[in-house]
């Protein structure tokens, strides 16, 4: 098996984890939930959204939150900035309060594009150009996110064809990583590889991830068979918080606790203290007033109380 020795996790929990959260969390508690997170070895934290807030209110106070936080060497933030206005917002503070990094996120479905950013993949692409040029002169990193890779809730299955089609479209525009996101967690391993092999004809494996809804279960599974193509970038959520408002019925990303056990018990490095990772996910869950959404979570908090 063609297995990494080493894997980097971008925690998206304070991001896609608290985006879809229906009573409001405040700026404090998002911020101490970063801190955990980088206490715990988290090199990359997708932090916040420069969204409109009227589409996603969670996510209205991203300016506060990306003040707020304590920065720690070596560990890199991310935000989404869908446009310019996102991109101006976001850089809109002194520079050591910008992200090192922005997520632009297009849709391999025309009716996931249209219902989550009010526009049709070829529009998303003229939108995306400027903030990518913008982004790149400034010297901040730009990912791309590719949504339903896998299946739509409006179009059902997605062809690799389709992802093929949006990679290149992301690369021809500068975006310089891409992941591949089964945002409904439909996806099962072999269409999942399918769609990474079509991302792979435009990336290099060192510029990709996935991004992996845990809806049927299949999230692990879908990880590993990453892992034996040689992908060592994964986007996961402490506590397996998560789901995006556009893609009614999708629960959380893969649990950050999950993968973590998954990969460690694979004898794969991620930098990561799981115990440390399992007080930020309980740190969370107990302000949502429910359990982690984490099956080793749950299994190590439950040995730790006998
Ligand atoms: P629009 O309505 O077409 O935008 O929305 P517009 O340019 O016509 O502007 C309309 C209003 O929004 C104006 O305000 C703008 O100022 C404001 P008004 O004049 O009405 O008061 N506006 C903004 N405000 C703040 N920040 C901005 C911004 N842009 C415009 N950046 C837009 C287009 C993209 C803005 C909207 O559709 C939107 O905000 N969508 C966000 C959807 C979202 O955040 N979804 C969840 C994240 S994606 C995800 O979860 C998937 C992912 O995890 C991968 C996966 O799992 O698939 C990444
Ligand atoms: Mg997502």
């Amino acid at each position: 098996m063609n297995l990494p020795s080493k894997v980097k996790l971008v925690d998206v929990g304070p991001r896609d984890g608290l985006q879809n959260e229906k009573a409001p969390v405040p700026a404090a508690v998002k911020i101490e939930l970063v801190q955990r997170l980088q206490d715990a070895g988290l090199t990359e934290i997708e932090v916040t959204s420069f969204v409109s807030p009227k589409w996603v209110p969670q996510m209205a106070d991203a300016a506060e939150v990306m003040a707020g936080i304590q920065r720690k060497p070596g560990v890199r933030y991310s935000v989404l900035t869908p446009n310019m206005k996102g991109l101006e917002a976001a850089m809109a503070p002194a520079r050591e309060l910008w992200p090192d990094e922005i997520v632009v996120f297009g849709a391999a479905s025309e009716a996931f594009s249209q219902r989550n950013i009010n526009c049709s993949i070829a529009e998303s692409i003229e939108r995306f150009a400027p903030v990518v040029q913008a982004a790149r002169a400034a010297g901040i990193y730009v990912r791309g996110a590719m949504s339903c890779a896998v299946g739509c809730p409006y179009e059902g299955e997605i062809a690799p064809a389709r992802v093929d089609y949006l990679a290149g479209l992301m690369k021809g525009i500068g975006v310089q990583h891409i992941g591949m996101a089964d945002t409904i967690g439909v996806g099962t391993p072999l269409k999942v590889q399918r769609a990474m092999e079509a991302t792979l004809r435009h990336y290099d494996i060192n510029d990709v991830s996935g991004h992996f809804h845990d809806t049927y279960g299949q999230a692990l599974a879908n990880t590993l068979v990453c892992l034996q193509m040689g992908v060592w970038q994964f986007d996961t959520s402490s506590a397996g918080l998560g789901g995006c408002p556009y893609a009614k019925g999708a629960t959380g990303n893969v649990a950050t606790e999950d993968v973590v056990y998954l990969l460690h018990g694979m004898g794969i490095e991620t930098g990561i203290d799981l115990e440390k990772l399992i007080d930020a996910g309980k740190f969370i869950s107990d302000f949502l007033a429910r359990k982690p959404n984490s099956r080793a979570a749950t299994a190590l908090l439950n040995k730790r109380a006998n």
